[in-house]
């Protein structure tokens, strides 16, 4: 979702700014801008389409100063243009947002009312009006922001300028994600500490409800108007290293680094044979006393949610029910007691996500229900991990192609780990069962490196794709999620229509779809349900469905005429799930590199949906 980049330096600011931005641009946006100050002038450049826009229009009017905002918008209130875009001005204020003010209508008539002319269509305009207006009565940045805060309702994180206060910067969180990068003689802000990491590693991870004013020297920062320290974290390498590399696309990058991604996250859970007696020790007691297992999330996450559905009941015999976040956190479900919340989520921040956690721990204390609460996340320095009362960290490292793929390989070994942390805790896990998983969890990395193998073949299967206007994925048990992600990886990158089925449900419906024109992707490990799938295959081939299938060595299925199969190496049929989604993932990668379209940051997608 849009990004906020904000600085205050004794150097020229544009230039990190616009790095910044560039920085951002993975969330996913349509416009861009930037304001400084330059003695005692606001000077502001703003443009439709893609940084590099930006970046030429500041170069060619020499744009420079020691503080400025700036901002990449996707836009919510009023189409992608140069007047909806960031940041916006009042008088000498000026003022980028990230979130929704969801009351800005209201706010706009009495601003209208008091003689302020609005020049765009966007929400964020009136807090640039409000601002100023309540300068006249306090002129004091940090005060007359203060002043205004608790008229805005909604989730927001705004950076603001003013000309009179030329060495400070007012910085706001309430609902959106914010940093401060601290640096030396000089501050900065951003929506993520990625856009920061050129000029520090040191970063103040805001709460919500902090203001701050930021100088060159210093950093206070406030909370209901009472001053409070923050402490200050420095960043390892590890996360710092974001580049694509040898590759031509971070999302081919992030595929390609599953198997470590996967090695890394289980390598913190696991001793040779065995769980590591450290291992979510905090959560043991919590464990012991859960009835059942509620995971929200959304996209793909969501999906992960869903395997570990089936795993969680087939392998420990625990209740578990999955929902997307945007559909539980309104519909006032039933509250039970000894439920673990298990958030899944890449950014930690997804607006959805956060609202439908923070609505249950709010309503469970309400009502003195004990509830236990869990994050298994991307980023450790997250608002999902900082509100749950344990965590589970994927260890992916920065995931930067709007289109989540190892991220969701390391949610699917960490959701094992915690199947067999739970498991081992209520001795609801038989112990050979345990060894066998462990073992092929070990395995895992090893054969998603063979896996990877088939991306020349999957390539060439791809070309048969890029004239089609619709897909099906099929799958069953395990896989059906895998079926569900296969279709919104093709969709979201390809823009090829593609649905997911549970291959049960074909002759409920989308049989009647298939004919020559229907490609059909099938998902077929060697498990219980292989014969069953097999059925399923026929019945799409007697249509003149054409088949692509990603089959187990041993399957003993076989390519025919408008029959493709790729072999993927056998595996645990617990782990397959982790295997089964790599050669989707490549498939859809290749079929969006035909079609040209822009692979890591697909049209009218964000990264992180920090907005509902
Ligand atoms: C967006 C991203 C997806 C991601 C989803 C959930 O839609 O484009 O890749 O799966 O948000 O994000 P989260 O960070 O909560 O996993």
């Amino acid at each position: 979702m849009c990004g906020i980049v904000g600085g205050i330096a004794e150097r020229n600011i544009t230039e990190i700014l616009i790095e910044g931005l560039k920085r951002l641009e993975y969330r996913g946006y349509d416009s861009a801008g930037v304001a400084v100050i330059n003695q005692g002038q606001l000077l502001r450049e703003r443009q439709v389409g893609k940084v590099i826009n930006l970046a030429d229009a500041v170069a060619a009017h020499h744009l420079q100063g020691n503080l400025g905002i700036a901002h990449t918008r996707w836009a919510t209130h009023g189409k992608p243009s140069e007047q909806n875009a960031h940041p916006h001005a009042s008088g000498n204020v000026a003022v980028v947002h990230n979130g929704i003010i969801e009351n800005y209508q209201e706010l706009k008539q009495e601003l209208q009312q008091l003689g302020y002319v609005f020049s765009s269509q966007t929400d964020t305009e009136v807090v640039a009006h409000l601002v100023n207006h309540a300068l006249k009565q306090t002129p004091d940045l940090l005060q007359a922001v203060q002043s205004i805060v608790p008229r805005l309702k909604g989730a927001y994180a705004l950076g603001i300028v003013w000309t009179e206060q030329p060495d400070e910067l007012i910085a706001v969180r309430e609902g959106s994600p914010l940093v401060i990068g601290v640096g030396i003689g000089e501050n900065f802000i951003s929506s993520d500490q990625l856009a920061l990491l050129p000029v520090t590693n040191r970063f103040i991870y805001l709460e919500e409800g902090d203001i701050v004013r930021l100088k060159r020297n210093s950093i206070e920062i406030f909370v209901n108007g009472q001053a409070i320290d923050r402490p200050v974290k420095e960043l390892d390498a590890a996360v710092t290293n974001s580049s694509k590399g040898e590759y031509k696309h971070f999302m081919l990058k992030e595929i390609f680094e599953q198997p470590d991604a996967v090695q890394q996250t289980i390598a913190q859970a696991l001793d040779a044979d065995t769980l590591k007696p450290d291992f979510l020790a905090k959560a043991n007691q919590t464990f012991a006393a859960i009835q059942q297992i509620q995971i929200i999330a959304c996209g793909t996450s969501y999906h992960a949610g869903m395997v570990a559905k089936y795993w969680c009941e087939q392998i420990i015999g625990l209740p578990c029910h999955v929902e997307i976040a945007s559909e539980y956190r309104y519909r006032h479900p039933v509250i039970v007691a000894n439920t673990l919340f298990l958030c899944i989520s890449q950014s930690g921040e997804t607006a959805d996500s956060l609202a439908a956690l923070r609505d249950i721990q709010r309503r469970a204390k309400q009502k003195h229900i004990p509830i236990h609460t869990m994050a298994i996340c991307n980023v450790s320095t997250s608002s999902m991990i900082r509100e749950t009362d344990f965590h589970l960290l994927t260890l992916a490292g920065p995931e930067i192609g709007v289109a989540s793929t190892k991220a969701f390989t390391t949610q699917l070994a960490a959701l094992m780990l915690l199947v067999l942390k739970i498991g081992e805790i209520k001795q609801t896990l038989a112990e050979s069962l345990k060894q066998d998983i462990i073992k092929a969890l070990w395995h895992c990395p090893k054969v998603l490196n063979e896996t990877l193998k088939n991306d020349t073949e999957i390539l060439r299967l791809s070309s048969l794709f890029v004239e089609k206007q619709h897909c099906l994925f099929l799958g069953r048990g395990t896989h059906f999620p895998i079926a569900l992600e296969g279709a919104l990886k093709l969709k979201e990158i390809s823009y090829i229509h593609a649905e997911g089925y549970a291959a049960g449900e074909l002759k409920h419906g989308p049989l009647a779809l298939v004919d020559n024109d229907m490609p059909v992707v099938i998902l077929a490990p060697k498990d219980e349900m292989l014969d069953k799938l097999k059925s399923n295959m026929e019945e799409v081939q007697t249509r003149g469905g054409e088949l692509f299938v990603f089959a187990d060595e041993h399957s003993d299925i076989h390519a025919q005429d408008r029959k493709h199969v790729v072999h993927i190496p056998q595996v645990s049929e617990w782990l397959a799930p982790i295997i089964y989604c790599v050669p989707v993932q490549l498939l859809s990668y290749h079929v969006a590199v035909l079609r040209g379209t822009d692979v890591d940051q697909p049209r009218n997608l964000a990264k992180s949906v920090t907005v509902e």
